[in-house]
């Protein structure tokens, strides 16, 4: 998750040089650049495109930008406008992360890699197009009172996500991850109808493509449910998350976990860290990851000691 992040130099001065954040999402050659960064300096064992979830409302004809230091700000919700969006034209305006992802897939530092596709949750794609910035607690229940028009919005946003997998896959990308980020602002009585059942459905589509599914539904309130009603290959957690409770209700492959915050500190206490988790999930299927982005102020030299670490542990 986020590995170019802002932690690493050569990532920067390409930022640097690229100051409109969609713009360089919409970079084939520089999107595809990016993706491969962390590859040339660590041993990871997969990479993830370089670009982000909020090109789908983008491209359903909201406006996105990206503000320093207040992050996405969205444009005014045209629904009609949205609801005329043609399949073509979404597709047209996407392309070039389709040609990232297929370019990405043919180079030497893929071989033998898993290119990871990802789209947001319908939920959570639907708070941004909603909400037009990052939402905090208060601003997200009030808005479900327009129901009707939500439900046209949430059927649109469903079709689209799919058409965006799917040419995700059929460009190389080999795995798909959903990121949920603002599950945990939900209440739980509206969880089968944002959370559970949109996410099935492309849960459920992923794997009819031979495509495993990763799912991030950050702080869901129950993860044994979500795994048993969504039914991903992997399911991925945050900090906040007990690994040792997900160890013991849970028996799909697990991903992810450990507070990027460890990465700021001393050696000695990330290698503590890491540890735990390794040792919780010693005898079950784990992937090792961060449980949240790669911090800015990170030093990539304590990156590749947690890489080494990882790889060294037995
Ligand atoms: O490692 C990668 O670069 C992978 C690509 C990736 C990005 N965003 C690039 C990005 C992925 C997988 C995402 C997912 C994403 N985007 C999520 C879900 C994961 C999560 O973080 O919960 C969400 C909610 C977004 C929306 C988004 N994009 C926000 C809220 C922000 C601004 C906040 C921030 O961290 O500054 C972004 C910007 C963004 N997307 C950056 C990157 C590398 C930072 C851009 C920069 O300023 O250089």
């Amino acid at each position: 998750m986020r590995q170019a992040g802002r932690y690493l130099p050569e990532f920067r001065k390409i930022r640097a040089e690229n100051l409109d954040f969609m713009k360089l999402c919409l970079n084939e050659n520089l999107s595809s650049e990016i993706t491969v960064q962390p590859l040339r300096r660590f041993e990871i064992d997969a990479a993830i495109i370089f670009s982000d979830i909020l090109l789908v409302p983008y491209a359903l004809g909201q406006n996105v930008k990206f503000k320093k230091d207040y992050g996405p700000m969205l444009g005014n919700l045209n629904t009609k406008q949205i609801f005329k969006t043609e399949e073509k034209e979404f597709i047209a305006k996407l392309n070039p992360v389709y040609g990232a992802i297929k370019k990405t897939k043919e180079k030497k530092e893929l071989k033998n890699k898993d290119l990871i596709g990802f789209v947001g949750a319908p939920w959570t794609i639907l708070i941004y197009m909603l909400n037009k910035k990052s939402p905090k607690n208060e601003d997200i229940n009030p808005n479900l009172k327009d129901e009707k028009i939500i439900d046209e919005l949430l059927k649109i946003i469903i079709k689209f996500l799919k058409i965006h997998i799917e040419n995700q896959i059929k460009n190389g990308a080999t795995i798909i991850q959903i990121f949920d980020s603002w599950a945990g602002l939900l209440d739980v009585k509206n969880y089968e109808k944002y959370i559970y059942e949109p996410t099935k459905e492309l849960v459920d589509f992923t794997k009819s493509k031979n495509i495993p599914a990763i799912c991030f539904p950050k702080g869901i309130n129950d993860y044994k449910k979500y795994v048993n009603i969504v039914k991903p290959d992997v399911i991925s957690i945050d900090y906040n998350v007990d690994p040792k409770k997900i160890s013991e209700d849970i028996d799909i492959v697990v991903q992810g976990g450990l507070n990027p915050n460890f990465l700021l500190g001393s050696k000695q206490e990330l290698e503590i860290n890491v540890k735990k988790y390794l040792d919780i999930f010693k005898n079950k299927h784990y992937i090792f990851n961060l449980g949240h982005g790669v911090l800015p102020n990170t030093n990539p030299n304590m990156v590749d000691y947690l890489v080494k670490l990882v790889k060294n542990y037995s």
